[in-house]
């Protein structure tokens, strides 16, 4: 997959700093070619808190070469001078490693120019044709764009289309590669999806394009593959015979912030159940990939989301679970219900919670339910992805007062990164009692090192043009199929009884009564 390329002669030495024997021996880092970043959306929240930080941070890491340029176009009315300054700020807010690297910040400033532009002025697209042609030559960048569209979602097709027109999607023989990078939503439901993939594919060839989901990024989800096919022994119990079912969590104890207009049309299904849980559930049930190659990943991927059947809309009532936050507390403060947030209708029927039972038709997974639930103002933060294997076929250990727990095996995905495995042990002492134990994997003490951002790998992976870690056109599509009838569904029933539950719980009984129903229990996490 990723080609390892040495450094170049030019290449800048990272300080070295961790002497942990599980480090040792690691491959070199990756160095990609000369380029330009070309920021679409760049004074906007997105690239404030997240895309600008993540460069920097690869530039602080010695991870890009001398040769690039962020080229930051937004429309408001900023100058070079004023744009770094308020990248500077964002920096000192958002930024991984504080404090910030003078010279290091310094350099990178150097290398910032804005464009004043709107989106709707052909007339712009011309000037940028031109500027970037001659920022490329100024930087020694070889031709090499990379497009980055932070915007809200309605501006994605026309930036295609007029990146298109002025001829700035072409690759050039001599070698100048051209690729976008397209954030999230990646459309509203299924129709959306496939126009708007329809519109990239007419400017841009599927190898070009790297659609986001920053949760593929994440080392804990990157970590799912090398768990499993790295290692022999899980794999043979990965499937039917063995495991009883998987729970898929994704809790926030934060609410909607300052983003209540954007959430309102949203929602909990839109915003991370589409693409962060179902992505999840597709490296969690993947057959193993032949090689370790974006296609060849992705293919796997897709399969997974082709054999989870479509919910008939007399079936979401009983397999699907949405709910709303009402006021109540989170740790020790009191929070609003959903409702009272700024930019929300009073009356709003939008979901902050969804719980689903899926099921995956293939060989290895029939029959085994795989449950998913995030929500917003839920009692904790915690991404989780609980692999609870069946019960010992006979109970041997009658002397025992417990009988005993079936086996789970727990990848927590953040915070507090790790694996857990729970098993049976006997209690110490002349009788025969035995209990559930934790044997813990963190990663924080077994690798004494930060993890990067999630957006510092999928920038660096996109720059390196390897699309393993970003969604295919068909993967979007296919998830949108799952999503969209319930979206339906839920549109053609009647009014949600809106709030259901109380923030800083674990969401609606209705979701716990999902469970019951299979005589099963949502994970305590
Ligand atoms: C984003 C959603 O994609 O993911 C947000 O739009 C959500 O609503 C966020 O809060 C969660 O990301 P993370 O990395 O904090 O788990």
């Amino acid at each position: 997959m990723r080609e390892l390329r040495l450094a170049h002669r030019g290449r800048r030495h990272a300080k070295s700093t961790v002497t942990n024997p599980l480090r040792e021996g690691l491959r070199l880092e990756r160095m990609p070619d000369p380029f330009l970043f070309v920021l679409f959306g760049a004074t906007g929240d997105l690239s404030h808190r997240k895309v600008v930080p993540a460069l920097y941070q690869l530039w602080r890491s010695n991870l890009l070469p001398h040769e690039f340029m962020l080229v930051a176009i937004g429309r408001r009315p900023y100058n070079d001078e004023t744009f770094r300054e308020e990248m500077l700020g964002a920096l000192e807010e958002y930024c991984r490693v504080l404090p910030l690297d003078v010279g290091a910040w310094s350099e990178f400033a150097r290398r910032i120019s804005y464009c004043r532009m709107d989106f709707d002025d052909p007339a712009g697209f011309d000037q940028l044709a031109v500027r970037l042609t001659q920022l490329d030559g100024e930087s020694s960048a070889g031709g090499n764009m990379l497009f980055y569209l932070a915007t809200q979602e309605s501006a994605f097709p026309v930036i295609v289309q007029q990146l298109g027109r002025v001829g700035l999607d072409r690759e050039q023989h001599s070698g100048g590669w051209r690729r976008v990078v397209i954030e999230k939503p990646f459309g509203r439901d299924l129709d959306s999806a496939v126009r708007l993939n329809r519109e990239v594919g007419k400017v841009f060839r599927e190898p070009q394009v790297y659609r986001i989901d920053h949760y593929l990024g994440k080392e804990t989800v990157r970590n799912l593959l090398v768990f499993r096919f790295g290692n022999g022994i899980f794999e043979p119990l990965w499937n039917r015979r063995y495991v009883d079912h998987v729970q898929i969590t994704m809790a926030e104890s934060i609410g909607v912030e300052n983003r209540g207009a954007f959430y309102e049309e949203t929602g909990a299904l839109r915003d991370v159940f589409q693409n962060h849980l179902l992505q999840l559930l597709t490296l969690v049930a993947m057959e193993p990939p032949a090689t370790f190659e974006a296609e060849a990943l992705r293919d796997e991927k897709v399969k997974v989301l082709r054999a989870i059947p479509g919910f008939a809309p007399h079936d979401v009532g009983r397999n699907v679970v949405r709910g709303q936050y009402r006021p109540g507390w989170v740790g020790a403060s009191p929070v609003p219900g959903y409702r009272q947030e700024p930019g929300v209708d009073p009356e709003s029927e939008t979901e902050t919670f969804v719980a689903a039972r899926l099921t995956i038709d293939d060989w290895r997974w029939a029959g085994v339910p795989f449950y998913l639930r995030a929500g917003k103002r839920l009692a904790k933060r915690a991404t989780e992805i609980a692999i609870q294997f069946k019960n010992v076929p006979h109970r041997l250990f009658l002397e025992s007062s417990t009988d005993p727990e079936p086996n789970l095996l727990a990848l927590r995905i953040q915070p507090d990164e790790g694996i857990l495995l729970r098993f049976v042990a006997k209690v110490p002492g002349l009788g025969l009692d035995i209990r559930a134990v934790n044997m813990d994997f963190t990663y924080g003490s077994a690798f004494s090192t930060d993890s990067p951002d999630a957006y510092e790998t999928l920038i660096l992976d996109a720059l390196l043009g390897d699309g393993s870690l970003f969604t295919r056109a068909d993967e979007v599509e296919q998830a949108w199929s799952i999503v969209t009838p319930l979206l339906e569904a839920w549109f053609d029933a009647p009014a949600p009884e809106f709030p259901n539950y109380v923030a800083g719980s674990w969401g609606p009984e209705a979701a716990d009564r999902l469970m019951d129903r299979d005589g099963r229990r949502w994970r305590r996490i």
